[in-house]
């Protein structure tokens, strides 16, 4: 009794912080504004123009090409299938191409979604929900979800189908390394992006992930799909992780029975091993606020439904660390 009371005051609690700032790319509550990004939009003056290169292809986009929303570069077609329509050029004027924010191998970046690898069937259930309103942002200033939403509900099925197809051939395959450590790099948020700020200033970890690209320009700039992220997380979540996700330790269920014993996903039910652990954070914290709340999420609902901040983080930590 004295157990199960107190473990509602820790998830009561939880709920009252409100969504956790780090997961939704937002900077703690009170802090001072950050600087703003520079992003490589460049000085003022004149457009640039010239043309960028990345090792290992020998194609080049200058940056307006490589941010074009309605067919973004493609760095290296040589590292997925042909792309369909609607994942190369989205469709005007609502339907942004897939590739600009999820990246045309489905890796996506910590701040959206990593798309590739899914159940075909789990991908579009997923984007029905966005449709009928029974997946949204607990943050409501999450803008890029507000913008993903708006994507599905002008997308066809034939559109959906086809996007799901193509992501869910692909095989989801290692992209973020996690680090344990007391103190990260300092740090700007560039469209909910932690980017870590140039120089060797740290500042202490806290009770956050922080994850950051392996190397700032060629993420944001150059939106480079071959290279990923590090996930910065405090000393001993990773093993913390561990306990929670194969025993439950008392608060939750083993994840494996669901997800799959490698947690690489079972029948229709998704995979989370190696992904990014913000956006896994955002999701357990969505369903647990009643945010997320789809067809097969009630699955999910004795999962989340105890957890505090710090165990989501643990086990997210946890599973990022895992080999897909
Ligand atoms: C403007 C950027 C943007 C574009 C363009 C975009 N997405 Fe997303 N997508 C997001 C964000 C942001 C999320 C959700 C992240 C969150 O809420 O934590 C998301 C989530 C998803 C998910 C859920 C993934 C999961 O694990 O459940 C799917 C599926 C998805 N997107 C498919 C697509 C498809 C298909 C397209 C192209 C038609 C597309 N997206 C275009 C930003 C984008
Ligand atoms: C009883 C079965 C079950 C168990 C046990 C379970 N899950 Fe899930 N999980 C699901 C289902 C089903 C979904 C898809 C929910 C939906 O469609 O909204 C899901 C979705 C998720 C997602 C969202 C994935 C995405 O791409 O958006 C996360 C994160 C997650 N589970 C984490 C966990 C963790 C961590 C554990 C163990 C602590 C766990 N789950 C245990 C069934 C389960």
């Amino acid at each position: 009794m004295i157990g199960l009371l107190s473990a509602l005051t820790v998830s009561a609690a939880f709920a009252a912080d409100g969504p956790p700032a780090w997961a939704y790319g937002f900077p703690p509550a009170g802090a001072p504004a950050a600087p703003a990004g520079g992003g490589g939009r460049g000085a003022q003056g004149a457009p640039d123009n010239s043309p960028k290169h990345l090792a290992g292809t020998n194609l080049e986009f200058t940056l307006s090409q490589i941010r074009d929303g309605f067919g973004p570069a493609d760095w290296f077609p040589g590292d997925h299938p042909t792309m369909p329509e609607i994942v190369a050029h989205g469709r005007r004027p609502d339907i942004r191409a897939c590739a600009l924010c999820h990246y045309p191998n489905g890796k996506g970046r910590a701040e959206n979604a990593p798309i590739a690898g899914y159940p075909v069937s789990y991908f579009i259930r997923q984007m029905n929900d966005f449709r009928s309103g029974n997946r949204k942002s607990a943050e409501p200033r999450k803008a890029n979800t507000n913008a993903m939403i708006a994507i599905a509900k002008a997308m066809t099925a034939e559109e959906i189908k086809a996007s799901a197809e193509y992501f869910g051939a692909m095989p989801w395959t290692q992209w973020i390394r996690v680090v344990e450590t007391d103190m990260v790099p300092k740090t700007r948020i560039s469209g909910g992006l932690f980017l870590a700020l140039e120089g060797s200033e740290k500042e202490p970890i806290g009770g956050r992930i922080i994850e950051v690209p392996e190397s700032t320009e060629t993420t944001e700039t150059y939106r480079n799909p071959r290279s990923g992220f590090i996930a910065y997380a405090p000393p001993g979540s990773v093993k913390k992780g561990e306990s929670l996700v194969t025993s439950g330790g008392g608060k939750t269920l083993a994840c494996g029975g669901c997800h799959g014993a490698d947690l690489k996903g079972l029948g229709p039910v998704p995979g989370i091993a190696g992904r990014s652990p913000s956006y896994l954070v955002r999701q357990m914290y969505d369903m647990q606020a009643g945010a997320r709340k789809g067809e097969w999420t009630p699955l999910m609902t004795k999962v989340v439904s105890q957890l505090s901040e710090d165990d989501m983080l643990a086990i997210a930590a946890y599973t990022a660390s895992l080999k897909p």
